[in-house]
């Protein structure tokens, strides 16, 4: 078994095959049911493609993006804090991520998981309403959102303006069955990259197929 660095604290665990992980920021326990892995004396958590866009992208080529330790993070459409758990890893101790789940339900499991992880800071609010919570959260080094909503565009913008320091950058998990059921899905990207040029640069569109259906992510950086 090896470990080939992707970025900082997360690396491709080299066996038989490749599996993506984290490197523990708070311990051994698993918080989805992801594998545990002990190595050289520290603590990996499998990162399942299936399960998070983030890791999906890592598996369908990205390989290197602006997060690490100490990073201030924006986390739009927590739900029960899965992917923002490997964010809490990323970031470290020293970093904080602002977790924003608008159902109650979710938001149960994110709460609990935030007691174990005091980087996790969840907050259950509307993400179309960031006005609610500019007042608990800083000016952020990087803005993830997995909303699943007909306006997501306007709510990642709405944000961007807000929270994410100019030149950062924006991770946007983009449903195309989410904006319309119609329109062919490359084309619903398009039309979507098209309102965000105004304010961010392109850097990366990644179709997240096959572990995530409907989906791709776009990587933007603020103007
Ligand atoms: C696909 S799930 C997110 C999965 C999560 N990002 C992960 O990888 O672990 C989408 C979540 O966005 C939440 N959501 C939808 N609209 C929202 C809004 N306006 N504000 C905040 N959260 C929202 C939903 O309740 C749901 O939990």
């Amino acid at each position: 078994m090896e470990l080939k660095r992707v970025i900082d604290r997360v690396y491709w665990l080299l066996d038989r095959r490749r599996t993506l992980v984290t490197l523990s920021a708070y311990g051994g326990d698993s918080v989805y049911g992801e594998k545990i892995f002990n190595f050289n004396g520290k603590v990996y958590r499998e990162w399942v493609p299936y399960r998070s866009k983030f890791a999906a992208a890592f598996y369908k080529g990205l390989n290197g993006i602006d997060i690490k330790d100490s990073y201030k993070v924006l986390y739009l459409g927590a739900s029960s804090g899965t992917t923002v758990s490997h964010v809490s890893d990323i970031i470290g101790v020293n970093g904080q991520v602002y977790a924003v789940e608008i159902a109650e339900e979710m938001a149960v499991n994110l709460i609990l998981l935030a007691e174990e992880r005091k980087n996790i800071f969840p907050i259950v609010d509307d993400a179309r309403k960031p006005e609610n919570y500019s007042g608990s959260v800083p000016k952020c080094d990087l803005l993830y959102q997995d909303v699943a909503q007909r306006d997501q565009t306007d709510i990642f913008i709405k944000n961007a303006d807000l929270f994410l320091k100019s030149g950062k950058i924006g991770v946007f998990a983009v449903k195309t069955r989410s904006i319309d059921v119609s329109v062919d899905p490359r084309e619903v990207v398009k039309n979507e990259v098209k309102k965000l040029r105004a304010k961010f640069d392109v850097i990366r569109e990644i179709n997240l197929y096959p572990y995530q259906k409907d989906h791709s992510l776009l990587i933007l950086r603020k103007k």
